[in-house]
């Protein structure tokens, strides 16, 4: 949702052209976040002011036009010190335009500049207030408020530092926000701040820095009801001067040559440093003289001293493309390992024992529990959906399978003895991350399923579990569901390790997992046959995928890919409503493709593919191995290999998976950035 980068280089000498080419290249790491327009702020070769280039479209057309801008030789000589800023964006407020593009601007003179990731919800009442003081808006965007607003603080106090500017601007803004500043009468500086969207510091030295901690510098007690000034609708009075946090205290020991770079994400930095802090919110972080401080207005009982510095275990090839043609394709071929990984150090399969060291504490808390609840949005939620039979069945609790957004509009009743599981690739969206405060309010225990180690629902969660796939860059996620789906079957064995009577059941799945990788590998040869049937179905206007049970929720997440990556018309059906419905879309023109496995629903899936066959539909089947009876319905099959019922779905869902990704390349659609959507969906 948005991706923020920023760089500066303290006595390391770069050409504008080098800083345009990381911030290009920082953007392009971000992309999968937003991609609808792009922009980039530098300063002007005489260093008195600000150039921005900004367009609409990805970051290839901003590159073209970089370019273009900034060709002369002059743009190639040395600097010592310079902060650049740049962003690529998914629109919320106003349309995708080069006006409403970041950097958003205070002035015509370019004096404060503004990248932005999220949403300030009383930009309303801000910009009624800089409207009385004379301020025109030139953009949709509720970003430019924030420029604006510095820019009248700055007048108002003249002799506040930059970061103090952007301390007191933040303290007049709601919702949610990372944000990076840039101006000309703070050359070489920059400030960032976070509220609910995330922002890293990555930190690269030639020598290592002499601390792991970045100490944090606390403002003197605030009134807090003073601060809310701004707030009441559309009120507005003169804006409050906030308390000046101490700046004289402790900083990070001086460094002669120092690179920063500000990110969205660690994928952004990686190629770069592995050095990180990653910010808090309403922590506000500036470089001043090289010096990175990270300053806070209120201390609260619980505040940490400082910041840690974390080393990535990233690995630069984990975020590139390699031989593949897409991310997406890379990501589905990348299964095999990505399960394992999520099992490794984990699942002991000769001593048949699984330690899930996250939550291995809160057991049994757990096992004490009311009932279970699953919650997340799109992929994610799939994944409760494809494990609450097993999660019953293994933990004989109640299981509550909820979509953030439609959990908090109900305001579901949660009390103290519910277990509630959080589940989310990137660990910021907002819908999941409201629906976890709401229930860890209501003092609920809190478990984060997550692949984004220091993601905000890591840290807000009581414990929880990563799946460790490995960077998922492509937006529709693949990988990601696989190892969602192992870490709440894992999940499931580790709450009934003490239940005799389920001890055979737990033999076969483990066993299952067991063969899961080589499985895999199998269903990836169908590769060359999927692509085949992407060639029958990509003209068409509409995919039904029906199956129950076990397979129920790859109907969802295959119709979800397809969507998402051919913009066609798909449903997931559960095969038992057909009757109710759906069968009134069958005939011999609609595609239709069924799963129909060897499992305890397999005569009621056999009935529905009779139902579909004599109303002249012809669907594909997914079938088991050698099932020679199923086959006989179809001329067009997917053969998988056999495993446990429960593990079924993620053999299932990678045909689907393939199949989404042929038919997106065969109409043309861009893989890796379909239209509208965006990965990281950090506004509810
Ligand atoms: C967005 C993405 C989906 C993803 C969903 C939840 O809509 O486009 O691919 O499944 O967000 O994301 P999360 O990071 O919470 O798993």
């Amino acid at each position: 949702m948005c991706g923020i980068f920023a760089y500066l280089n303290y006595l390391t000498p770069k050409s504008r052209q080098e800083v345009l080419d990381l911030l290009v290249t920082g953007l392009k790491r971000l992309e999968y976040r937003g991609y609808d327009s792009t922009g980039v702020a530098i300063d002007s070769l005489d260093n008195k002011d600000i150039v921005m280039v900004k367009r609409t479209g990805k970051v290839k057309v901003l590159e073209d036009a970089i370019k273009e801008h900034f060709s002369g030789g002059e743009y190639s000589e040395p600097v010592l010190t310079h902060m650049g800023i740049a962003h690529t964006r998914w629109a919320t407020h106003g349309v995708p335009c080069e006006r409403n593009s970041h950097p958003q601007r205070s002035d015509e003179g370019n004096s404060f500049v503004v990248v932005h990731n999220g949403i300030i919800t009383n930009y309303n009442d801000v910009k009624t207030f800089l409207s009385k003081k004379g301020y025109e808006f030139e953009s949709e965007t509720d970003t430019e408020v924030f420029a604006k607003l510095v820019h009248h603080l700055w007048k108002k106090h003249p002799n506040y530092s930059f970061r103090e500017l952007v301390e007191q601007a933040i303290q007049q803004v709601e919702g949610a926000f990372a944000i990076a500043v840039k101006s000309k009468h703070f050359p070489g500086e920059c400030v960032a701040s976070r509220r609910s969207s995330p922002l890293l510091v990555g930190i690269k030295t030639k020598t290592r820095l002499a601390t792991d901690h970045i100490p944090i510098l606390y403002g003197k007690d605030v009134d807090s009801s003073k601060a809310s000034e701004l707030r009441p609708h559309g009120q507005t009075r003169e804006l409050p001067v906030l308390p000046r946090s101490d700046s004289t205290s402790e900083f990070m020991p001086e460094q002669k040559e120092v690179e920063y770079f500000f990110a969205s994400d660690a994928s952004a930095v990686i190629e770069h440093t592995n050095r990180v802090i990653y910010l808090e919110d309403d922590d506000v972080a500036a470089v001043r003289n090289g010096i990175l401080s990270i300053h806070r207005l209120k201390k609260s009982l619980d505040d940490p001293h400082a910041r840690e510095i974390t080393t990535l275990k990233m690995e630069i090839q984990q975020i590139m493309k390699g031989n593949y043609e897409y991310f997406m394709q890379k990501e589905i071929f990348e299964q095999p390992d990505s399960v394992v990984n999520t099992m490794r150090g984990r699942v002991r399969f000769d001593g048949q024992s699984i330690v899930l060291g996250g939550i291995k504490d809160y057991i049994p808390e757990i096992k004490r529990c009311r009932r279970l609840m699953l919650i997340g949005c799109g992929t994610s939620y799939h994944s409760a959906v494809a494990t609450r039979q097993l999660l019953e069945e293994l933990t004989e609790l109640p299981v509550m399978v909820e979509l953030a957004s439609d959990f908090l509009d109900r305001n579901t009743p949660i009390f103290r003895d519910d277990v509630c599981f959080f589940i989310s690739q990137s660990g910021e969206t907002a819908d999941t991350l409201m629906a976890l405060r709401y229930c860890k309010q209501r003092g609920a225990l809190i478990v984060g399923i997550t692949n984004t180690v220091g993601s905000s629902i890591c840290r807000e969660s009581h414990c929880g579990v990563h799946i460790n796939a490995g960077p998922e860059i492509g937006v529709a996620s693949t990988k990601a569901y696989t190892s969602q789906f192992i870490s709440l079957v894992m999940f499931a064995l580790v709450m009934s390790e003490d239940r005799l009577s389920l001890q055979q059941r737990r033999l076969e799945i483990l066993q299952g997992l067991s063969k899961l990788a080589e499985q895999i590998r199998e269903v990836l040869k169908l590769d060359n046959k999927v692509r085949e049937l992407a060639k029958d179905l990509y003209q068409h206007k509409s995919l039904l995928i029906m199956g129950r049970g076990y397979n129920f929720a790859t109907c969802l997440e295959g119709a979800l890919k397809v969507k998402e990556l051919t913009y066609m018309h798909s449903e997931g059906i559960m095969a038992g409503e057909l009757k109710h419905g759906p069968l009134a879309l069958v005939d011999d023109s609609m595609p239709v493709l069924m799963i129909v496995l060897r499992d305890p629903v397999y005569v009621k899936c056999m009935n529905a593919l009779q139902q579909v066959t004599s109303r002249k539909g012809c669907p594909i089947i997914i079938c088991e191995e050698g099932d020679e009876e199923t086959k006989t319905f179809s001329s067009r099959h997917l053969e998988i290999p056999r495993t446990v019922d429960c593990l079924q779905g993620i053999l299932t869902v990678i045909p689907m998976q393939l199949l989404s990704y042929h038919i997106a390349v065969l109409r043309g659609c861009d893989v890796d950035c379909p239209r509208n959507l965006a990965k990281s969906v950090t506004v509810e």
